[in-house]
Protein backbone atom coordinates (compact mmCIF):
# COMPACT_ATOMS: atom_id res chain seq x y z
CA UNK A 1 0.00 0.00 0.00
CA UNK A 2 1.55 3.06 -0.91
CA UNK A 3 0.85 6.98 -0.15
CA UNK A 4 1.34 8.05 -3.78
CA UNK A 5 3.57 10.82 -1.67
CA UNK A 6 7.42 9.48 -1.71
CA UNK A 7 8.28 5.70 -0.34
CA UNK A 8 6.24 6.41 2.83
CA UNK A 9 3.80 4.09 2.73
CA UNK A 10 -0.28 4.62 3.68
CA UNK A 11 -0.80 3.56 6.67
CA UNK A 12 -3.67 0.93 6.93
CA UNK A 13 -6.86 2.55 8.63
CA UNK A 14 -10.13 2.05 10.41
CA UNK A 15 -11.93 2.66 7.02
CA UNK A 16 -9.50 -0.07 5.29
CA UNK A 17 -10.91 -2.55 8.22
CA UNK A 18 -14.64 -1.85 7.41
CA UNK A 19 -14.21 -2.51 3.65
CA UNK A 20 -12.17 -5.99 4.29
CA UNK A 21 -15.93 -6.96 6.24
CA UNK A 22 -18.10 -7.15 2.75
CA UNK A 23 -14.77 -7.96 -0.10
CA UNK A 24 -11.92 -9.42 2.37
CA UNK A 25 -9.59 -10.90 2.32
CA UNK A 26 -9.49 -11.49 5.48
CA UNK A 27 -7.75 -9.14 8.28
CA UNK A 28 -4.49 -10.63 9.96
CA UNK A 29 -3.47 -9.67 13.50
CA UNK A 30 -0.68 -10.18 14.95
CA UNK A 31 0.50 -8.88 18.72
CA UNK A 32 3.87 -7.07 19.24
CA UNK A 33 5.38 -5.42 22.29
CA UNK A 34 9.03 -3.68 21.30
CA UNK A 35 9.73 -1.79 17.89
CA UNK A 36 11.89 -4.85 16.24
CA UNK A 37 9.27 -7.11 16.38
CA UNK A 38 6.98 -4.26 15.94
CA UNK A 39 8.88 -3.23 12.41
CA UNK A 40 9.47 -7.35 11.42
CA UNK A 41 5.48 -7.64 11.30
CA UNK A 42 4.72 -4.85 9.68
CA UNK A 43 7.52 -5.83 7.07
CA UNK A 44 5.67 -9.01 6.96
CA UNK A 45 2.38 -7.62 5.83
CA UNK A 46 -0.25 -7.66 8.99
CA UNK A 47 -2.86 -4.86 8.49
CA UNK A 48 -3.23 -4.52 12.16
CA UNK A 49 -0.41 -4.64 15.30
CA UNK A 50 -2.12 -5.28 18.49
CA UNK A 51 0.00 -4.00 21.67
CA UNK A 52 -2.19 -6.46 23.87
CA UNK A 53 -2.03 -6.62 27.43
CA UNK A 54 -1.18 -9.90 27.23
CA UNK A 55 2.79 -8.63 27.38
CA UNK A 56 1.68 -9.54 31.10
CA UNK A 57 2.15 -12.85 30.10
CA UNK A 58 4.58 -13.33 27.42
CA UNK A 59 6.88 -10.48 28.37
CA UNK A 60 6.38 -9.88 32.32
CA UNK A 61 6.21 -13.37 33.15
CA UNK A 62 3.04 -13.01 35.14
CA UNK A 63 -0.16 -15.97 35.43
CA UNK A 64 -2.79 -12.93 34.02
CA UNK A 65 -2.68 -9.70 32.23
CA UNK A 66 -4.19 -8.17 35.31
CA UNK A 67 -0.97 -6.95 36.67
CA UNK A 68 -0.08 -4.85 33.66
CA UNK A 69 -0.57 -0.83 34.23
CA UNK A 70 -1.58 1.84 31.59
CA UNK A 71 1.65 2.90 31.96
CA UNK A 72 3.37 -0.42 30.81
CA UNK A 73 1.21 -0.43 28.13
CA UNK A 74 2.00 3.19 27.15
CA UNK A 75 5.47 2.14 27.10
CA UNK A 76 5.69 -0.45 24.81
CA UNK A 77 3.16 1.14 22.52
CA UNK A 78 5.40 4.25 21.89
CA UNK A 79 7.99 0.91 21.50
CA UNK A 80 5.84 -0.60 18.68
CA UNK A 81 4.57 2.91 16.99
CA UNK A 82 8.57 3.82 16.00
CA UNK A 83 8.67 0.24 14.15
CA UNK A 84 5.66 0.37 12.62
CA UNK A 85 5.00 2.23 9.52
CA UNK A 86 1.95 1.23 7.92
CA UNK A 87 -0.34 -1.60 9.81
CA UNK A 88 -2.58 0.09 12.08
CA UNK A 89 -1.55 0.19 15.80
CA UNK A 90 -4.16 -0.96 18.48
CA UNK A 91 -3.69 -1.23 21.55
CA UNK A 92 -5.23 -2.69 25.13
CA UNK A 93 -6.73 -0.71 27.62
CA UNK A 94 -5.20 -2.25 30.55
CA UNK A 95 -7.57 -3.77 34.23
CA UNK A 96 -8.87 -1.32 35.74
CA UNK A 97 -8.15 1.78 33.46
CA UNK A 98 -11.57 2.17 31.79
CA UNK A 99 -13.89 -0.02 34.16
CA UNK A 100 -14.21 2.58 37.48
CA UNK A 101 -15.59 5.25 35.86
CA UNK A 102 -16.49 6.79 32.19
CA UNK A 103 -14.56 9.95 32.85
CA UNK A 104 -11.16 7.69 33.71
CA UNK A 105 -12.12 5.60 30.23
CA UNK A 106 -12.12 8.46 28.31
CA UNK A 107 -8.79 10.24 29.99
CA UNK A 108 -7.03 6.59 29.71
CA UNK A 109 -7.93 6.08 26.06
CA UNK A 110 -6.68 9.62 25.34
CA UNK A 111 -3.38 9.01 27.10
CA UNK A 112 -2.32 6.37 25.00
CA UNK A 113 -3.66 7.66 21.86
CA UNK A 114 -1.95 10.72 22.44
CA UNK A 115 1.44 9.21 24.09
CA UNK A 116 1.40 6.26 21.42
CA UNK A 117 -0.15 7.70 18.70
CA UNK A 118 -2.05 4.61 18.38
CA UNK A 119 -4.81 4.33 16.10
CA UNK A 120 -7.89 2.77 18.56
CA UNK A 121 -7.92 0.96 21.56
CA UNK A 122 -9.30 -2.25 22.69
CA UNK A 123 -11.34 -2.93 25.98
CA UNK A 124 -13.16 -6.28 26.74
CA UNK A 125 -16.39 -7.12 27.55
CA UNK A 126 -20.05 -5.58 26.87
CA UNK A 127 -21.44 -5.03 29.84
CA UNK A 128 -23.08 -1.37 30.60
CA UNK A 129 -20.52 0.26 32.32
CA UNK A 130 -18.18 -1.17 29.44
CA UNK A 131 -20.63 -0.31 26.28
CA UNK A 132 -20.98 3.62 28.12
CA UNK A 133 -17.15 3.71 28.16
CA UNK A 134 -17.13 3.03 24.31
CA UNK A 135 -19.68 4.95 23.79
CA UNK A 136 -17.76 8.44 25.12
CA UNK A 137 -14.46 7.19 24.00
CA UNK A 138 -15.56 6.77 20.19
CA UNK A 139 -18.02 9.81 20.62
CA UNK A 140 -14.25 12.25 21.23
CA UNK A 141 -12.70 10.60 17.69
CA UNK A 142 -10.79 7.29 19.25
CA UNK A 143 -11.86 4.44 17.36
CA UNK A 144 -12.46 1.36 19.76
CA UNK A 145 -12.33 -2.63 19.35
CA UNK A 146 -14.32 -4.49 21.64
CA UNK A 147 -13.27 -8.22 22.65
CA UNK A 148 -16.02 -11.07 23.79
CA UNK A 149 -16.23 -14.53 24.72
CA UNK A 150 -13.06 -15.67 26.68
CA UNK A 151 -11.90 -11.83 28.05
CA UNK A 152 -8.50 -12.11 29.64
CA UNK A 153 -9.20 -9.75 32.21
CA UNK A 154 -12.20 -11.50 33.65
CA UNK A 155 -9.86 -14.89 34.46
CA UNK A 156 -10.22 -15.43 37.97
CA UNK A 157 -13.75 -14.80 37.52
CA UNK A 158 -14.03 -17.40 34.33
CA UNK A 159 -12.13 -19.80 36.52
CA UNK A 160 -8.99 -20.40 34.28
CA UNK A 161 -8.31 -20.06 30.31
CA UNK A 162 -11.71 -21.79 29.22
CA UNK A 163 -14.04 -21.82 26.35
CA UNK A 164 -17.23 -19.73 26.53
CA UNK A 165 -20.24 -19.03 24.90
CA UNK A 166 -21.00 -23.14 25.05
CA UNK A 167 -24.91 -23.12 26.57
CA UNK A 168 -27.56 -21.32 24.56
CA UNK A 169 -27.84 -18.47 27.14
CA UNK A 170 -24.21 -17.89 26.93
CA UNK A 171 -23.64 -17.71 23.49
CA UNK A 172 -26.84 -15.54 23.32
CA UNK A 173 -25.13 -13.09 25.88
CA UNK A 174 -22.12 -12.76 23.21
CA UNK A 175 -24.34 -11.89 20.26
CA UNK A 176 -26.54 -9.69 21.91
CA UNK A 177 -22.76 -8.01 23.60
CA UNK A 178 -21.91 -8.10 19.77
CA UNK A 179 -24.39 -6.42 18.54
CA UNK A 180 -24.41 -3.85 21.51
CA UNK A 181 -20.59 -3.11 20.94
CA UNK A 182 -21.40 -2.22 17.07
CA UNK A 183 -24.13 0.18 18.37
CA UNK A 184 -22.10 1.89 20.53
CA UNK A 185 -19.67 2.59 18.01
CA UNK A 186 -17.04 -0.33 17.81
CA UNK A 187 -14.76 -0.66 14.83
CA UNK A 188 -14.42 -4.28 15.33
CA UNK A 189 -14.54 -7.33 17.86
CA UNK A 190 -12.03 -10.00 18.93
CA UNK A 191 -13.55 -12.79 19.34
CA UNK A 192 -11.75 -14.95 21.80
CA UNK A 193 -12.15 -18.81 22.91
CA UNK A 194 -15.39 -19.62 21.62
CA UNK A 195 -16.95 -22.22 19.52
CA UNK A 196 -16.49 -21.92 15.52
CA UNK A 197 -20.42 -21.96 14.90
CA UNK A 198 -21.43 -19.37 17.65
CA UNK A 199 -17.95 -17.00 15.90
CA UNK A 200 -19.88 -17.81 12.46
CA UNK A 201 -23.54 -16.18 14.00
CA UNK A 202 -21.60 -13.24 15.34
CA UNK A 203 -19.91 -12.76 12.37
CA UNK A 204 -22.70 -12.63 10.13
CA UNK A 205 -25.26 -10.61 12.32
CA UNK A 206 -22.95 -7.44 12.98
CA UNK A 207 -21.63 -4.95 10.27
CA UNK A 208 -18.50 -4.78 11.65
CA UNK A 209 -15.03 -7.07 11.43
CA UNK A 210 -15.03 -9.64 13.61
CA UNK A 211 -11.60 -11.27 14.35
CA UNK A 212 -11.16 -14.41 15.94
CA UNK A 213 -8.82 -16.43 18.40
CA UNK A 214 -9.52 -19.70 19.07
CA UNK A 215 -13.06 -18.89 17.36
CA UNK A 216 -12.50 -20.92 14.07
CA UNK A 217 -12.66 -19.96 10.36
CA UNK A 218 -15.65 -18.00 9.98
CA UNK A 219 -14.71 -14.98 11.52
CA UNK A 220 -13.78 -11.54 9.26
CA UNK A 221 -9.99 -11.97 10.40
CA UNK A 222 -7.79 -13.65 12.75
CA UNK A 223 -5.13 -12.28 15.20
CA UNK A 224 -2.34 -14.62 17.28
CA UNK A 225 -0.07 -13.42 20.25
CA UNK A 226 3.17 -13.16 17.97
CA UNK A 227 5.54 -14.91 20.75
CA UNK A 228 3.22 -18.22 20.17
CA UNK A 229 2.58 -18.33 16.51
CA UNK A 230 6.58 -17.84 16.72
CA UNK A 231 6.87 -20.93 18.90
CA UNK A 232 9.12 -18.75 21.38
CA UNK A 233 6.50 -19.45 24.24
CA UNK A 234 7.12 -23.16 23.76
CA UNK A 235 5.15 -24.02 27.46
CA UNK A 236 1.77 -23.01 25.52
CA UNK A 237 0.08 -25.40 23.06
CA UNK A 238 -3.56 -24.18 23.21
CA UNK A 239 -5.51 -26.34 20.46
CA UNK A 240 -6.06 -23.40 18.84
CA UNK A 241 -2.31 -22.46 18.42
CA UNK A 242 -0.71 -23.03 15.25
CA UNK A 243 3.05 -22.95 15.69
CA UNK A 244 4.62 -21.13 11.90
CA UNK A 245 8.31 -21.66 13.58
CA UNK A 246 10.12 -23.14 16.33
CA UNK A 247 12.35 -20.10 17.85
CA UNK A 248 12.48 -21.18 21.18
CA UNK A 249 14.76 -23.86 20.13
CA UNK A 250 16.65 -21.48 17.49
CA UNK A 251 17.26 -19.37 20.54
CA UNK A 252 18.33 -22.14 22.35
CA UNK A 253 20.77 -23.71 19.78
CA UNK A 254 22.28 -20.49 18.87
CA UNK A 255 23.01 -19.01 22.44
CA UNK A 256 24.63 -22.47 23.12
CA UNK A 257 26.94 -22.52 19.98
CA UNK A 258 27.82 -19.20 21.19
CA UNK A 259 28.39 -20.55 24.84
CA UNK A 260 30.38 -23.33 23.22
CA UNK A 261 32.68 -20.39 20.71
CA UNK A 262 32.98 -18.40 23.54
CA UNK A 263 34.41 -21.06 26.36
CA UNK A 264 36.73 -22.75 23.26
CA UNK A 265 38.19 -19.82 22.31
CA UNK A 266 36.73 -19.44 18.56
CA UNK A 267 34.91 -15.99 19.39
CA UNK A 268 36.05 -13.97 18.69
CA UNK A 269 38.15 -14.61 15.80
CA UNK A 270 40.23 -12.43 13.51
CA UNK A 271 37.22 -11.68 11.64
CA UNK A 272 35.16 -10.42 13.82
CA UNK A 273 37.90 -8.55 15.66
CA UNK A 274 39.62 -5.44 15.08
O1 LIG B 1 -3.78 -9.13 24.84
C1 LIG B 1 -3.84 -9.72 23.74
O2 LIG B 1 -2.82 -10.12 23.15
C2 LIG B 1 -5.15 -9.92 23.15
C3 LIG B 1 -5.24 -10.91 22.03
C4 LIG B 1 -5.26 -12.28 22.58
C5 LIG B 1 -6.41 -10.66 21.16
O3 LIG B 1 -6.11 -9.38 23.60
Amino acid sequence: MSSGSGDKPRRFTTRDLADRKPSGPKLVVVTAYDALFGRLVDEAGVDVVLVGDSLGNVVAGFDSTLQVTLDQMIYHATAVRRGVQRAMLVVDMPFLSYQVSVERALMNAGRIIQESCAQAVKLEGADSDVLLAVRAITKVGIPVMGHLGFTPQSVLAFGGHRVQGKSDAAANAILVGARALEEAGACAIVLELVPAGLAGDVTRSVSVPTIGIGAGPDCDGQVLVLPDLLGLNDKFHPKFLKQYASMADDVRAAVGRFGDDVRDGRYPDSEHSF
